[in-house]
């Protein structure tokens, strides 16, 4: 079974309350949350207190944050309260297994994204340290971008180096590329533009769930 995990970049910001209450209802298991400063992605997103809201708002969701900053580790401690998961970038400038140690100290799981030009050799040492790989199958940054299909492999690679934790993909998901993805060994499908313009949500939820 594919788990599945709405990213709220493409919901409707006007109506973000009735958007998460939405995917709640149809079946999501997480919800995704990008966090973007600018730097390291070309774009600017949302911040704590938007998490510190939803969780508020919805204390059950599990909220999976996608941390796309230079400098995460100054905002790990702000996420934390509110966050099920917590992912950093590899190639942030910082040291990544001291940033994933303190997630875990922050009471959180810890995920490591590779944007898709970083191999996923060059994180092997790190993969004990961490809960989830989340692949990301796009360039960071925005939303209703192409799949990339060459980075199935990579979640195929991940398995035969023995990761057994969960296997997240990020990016251009739809119903055309699951199936794929799923042979491939992924454990949950963040998902946007896919389902917030659905007009059939359920069913979609349900079809993810059946893989
Ligand atoms: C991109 C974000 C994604 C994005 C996915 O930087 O990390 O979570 O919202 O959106 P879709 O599914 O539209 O590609
Ligand atoms: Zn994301």
């Amino acid at each position: 079974m594919i788990r599945i995990a709405p990213s709220i970049l493409a919901a409707d910001q006007m109506h973000i309350a009735d958007e998460i209450g939405r995917v709640i209802d149809a079946g999501c298991d997480l919800l995704h949350v990008d966090v973007m400063d600018g730097h390291f992605v070309p774009n600017l997103s949302f911040g704590p207190d938007m998490v510190r809201e939803i969780h508020k708002a919805f204390p059950e969701l599990k909220l999976d944050v996608h941390l796309m900053l230079d400098n995460p580790g100054r905002f790990i401690s702000a996420f934390a309260p509110c966050a099920y998961g917590i992912t950093v970038h590899a190639e942030i400038p910082d040291n990544v297994g001291d940033m994933l140690d303190f997630i875990h100290t922050e009471g959180c799981r810890a995920g490591l994204s590779l944007k898709p030009a970083t191999p996923v050799e060059s994180v092997m040492d790190l993969l004990p340290r961490t809960d989830m790989v989340l692949v990301m199958t796009v360039e960071p940054g925005f939303g209703g971008q192409p799949f990339r299909w060459d980075m199935i492999s990579k979640i195929r690679r991940l398995r035969q180096m023995g990761f057994s934790g969960l296997i997240e993909a990020d990016g251009g998901l739809t119903r055309d590329n699951l199936p794929a993805l799923h042979d491939a060994g992924l454990d949950i499908a963040v998902m946007g533009t896919a389902i917030y313009r659905s007009d059939h949500l359920k069913d979609d939820i349900l079809y993810i769930h059946s893989l």
